[in-house]
């Protein structure tokens, strides 16, 4: 693993390449799942959308671990009906949760279908009891933006989701957990490759005050990222 040149962020490790950055990432799942199980019988994971994580979910569709023992969440998801393809849920349950045998019952996705302020509502009641997650996986977008946080917009930092409006990334309405329940995690993990990410990383770097950048974690925090982000 290669840490940054003067360690910047002791959390970040470069990797040469998205293949690498999704190998490591599932090392790192499947031990954090391995601690959870072993200490608390049960491991819950919220699971980032966009295409970033789907290698990862592919790799891991092709493991055979009992997945009895996991609880699948979703950081946030975009207003649109159930089945539509754009959706994170689809894009979970079909890069993974679709090709694996875990109970129905296990998978807790937002219901966004119902709009941005009414399914918000509901996953806060879904997830107050779920507290801690084990593990949070985060991507980032090319603004600094993770799961439906957006720069500029305003939310109440104690709610555990906010319904999102006027989304700089379609869909406008989506549903988001907060900064408060993304941090309330044993682990993190953010994913990050692309060098369209290249400007969002050096900001990060930087200091600058983005929503990827105020994600905390109770316990470790590891950035995976691939050199084509970092530009090094
Ligand atoms: C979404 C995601 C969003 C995503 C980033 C990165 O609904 O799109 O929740 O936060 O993780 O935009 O997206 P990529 O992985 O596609 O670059």
């Amino acid at each position: 693993m290669i840490k940054t040149p003067n360690n910047i962020n002791k959390d970040w490790t470069i990797l040469p390449d998205a293949l690498s950055v999704a190998l490591k990432a599932c090392e790192l799942i499947e031990e954090s799942a391995n601690d959870a199980i072993e200490d608390r019988g049960v491991f819950r994971i919220v699971l980032a959308g966009g295409t970033t994580p789907e290698r990862i979910y592919s790799i891991l569709a092709g493991k055979s671990y009992d997945w009895s023992q996991w609880e699948f969440y979703l950081g946030d998801e975009r207003c649109l009906p159930i089945s539509s393809p754009e959706r994170n849920s689809q894009m979970a349950l079909h890069t993974w949760l679709n090709e694996i045998d875990v109970p129905a019952e296990n998978i807790f996705f937002i219901p966004a279908e119902l709009g941005a302020e009414k399914a918000a509502k509901e996953y806060a009641e879904t997830i107050k009891s779920k507290l801690p997650f084990d593990l949070v996986l985060l991507g980032m977008g090319e603004d600094g933006h993770t799961a439906s946080l957006f720069p500029g917009h305003e939310h109440n930092e104690d709610d555990l989701t906010h319904a999102v409006y006027e989304s700089p990334k379609p869909p406008s309405d989506r549903v988001s957990m907060s900064v408060k329940t993304l941090s309330n995690t044993h682990n993190l993990l953010l994913l990050i490759t692309g060098e369209n990410k290249q400007t969002a990383v050096k900001q990060w770097q930087a200091g600058d005050d983005l929503p990827i950048s105020k994600i905390t974690s109770l316990r470790k925090k590891i950035v995976l990222l691939d050199q084509a982000a970092t530009n090094s």
